[in-house]
């Protein structure tokens, strides 16, 4: 496109996510300097119209002017309207991820970020991606907050404990590019430095066939193993059959109704939260019966079991 403040921004590799901030930045920027241009012009050709000529030359007496103040307050006010309006749909987009978004866990901890995908594979500072397709990033902390950062995507995110954010972008070509911390988190936060590389997409699954399995499966095996060895079963089904808790089978990304007449979307956070704290949201038509699992399960064993409770529709 080429706006006039594009120097100003680094580079965009994710239109999908980047362009609105572009397009916002360069308008408020825009505006700015047109109204700038405009108060110094008219300062200067006042003064110099204006300036007093004589020693008996008399100012008028001018109280005010309806039409000049009405304009100089309904336009400023019309310029914020554009903009809240223009940052809302571009957070909405933000926060919108699209359906085909391929998965990738992403752990932060004090100084690194670990990397896993849905095959088993993990790295360490290093994101692969394929190019073309938007990535969907799980984020989560193991001790403090950070948070994520890829300037030439512009997404940013606050790294939680106890909780899962996320991120998503589609990178347009192969490449590299850095991923920064941007929360203080001590001696080395300077230093939590990552880097998503970006393949083709044909490479990036050889790339990702070559590093997955491991001895332990993946995640979604770990987490079915889990279930299995915690006695998940007892009281809840698989295959939709009712026992003594809601079945697991098609609970996925749905709203469930709550007991307290309230509903909630069963996502990352709510499993987490009735895995740790089964008390906190009953679902309709059950009992608070389940023994909390808080200090007796990982927080990487809860991503594995969500892992699996994705796959059961
Ligand atoms: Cu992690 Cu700063």
């Amino acid at each position: 496109m080429g706006r006039l403040f594009d120097f100003m921004l680094p580079e965009n590799k994710s239109p999908l996510t980047a362009d609105s901030t572009d397009g916002l930045f360069n308008f408020i920027n825009e505006a700015s300097l047109v109204i700038f241009l405009g108060v110094v012009l008219a300062m200067i050709y006042f003064a110099i119209r204006y300036k007093r000529k004589s020693e008996d030359d008399k100012t008028p007496v001018i109280t005010h002017n309806n039409t000049l103040e009405i304009t100089w307050s309904v336009i400023p006010l019309l310029l914020t309207f554009i903009v809240f309006g223009w940052g809302y749909s571009g957070w909405l987009n933000l926060k919108t991820v699209p359906d085909d978004a391929y998965e990738i866990h992403v752990t932060g901890f004090k100084w690194n970020w670990s990397v896993s995908y849905d095959n088993g594979a993990q790295t360490i500072n290093e994101i692969h991606v394929p190019k073309g397709q938007p990535i969907k990033l799980v984020m989560q902390s193991r001790d403090v907050l950070h948070s994520f950062f890829v300037p030439e995507y512009r997404v940013k995110h606050d790294v939680l404990p106890n909780r899962y954010t996320y991120v998503w972008f589609q990178a347009e070509e192969t490449g590299e590019s850095q991923v920064f911390c941007t929360e203080y988190c001590g001696t080395s936060h300077s230093n939590m430095l990552a880097k998503v590389i970006v393949h083709e997409p044909e490479e990036f699954q050889t790339w990702l066939d070559e590093n997955g399995g491991g001895p332990s499966g993946s995640p979604v095996e770990q987490g079915e193993q889990l279930v299995s060895l915690q006695g998940c079963q007892t009281c809840h089904s698989v295959d939709g059959s009712e026992l003594i808790g809601p079945s697991f089978k098609g609970i996925w990304g749905r709203d469930r109704n709550l007991a307290d007449g309230s509903s909630v979307t069963v996502d990352e956070n709510y499993i987490r939260e009735s895995i740790l704290y089964p008390g906190e949201k009953i679902a309709e038509g059950y009992q608070n019966v389940m023994t909390p699992y808080e200090g007796r399960i990982s927080d990487e064993e809860i991503t594995n079991i969500i892992e699996y409770l994705k796959t059961i529709d």
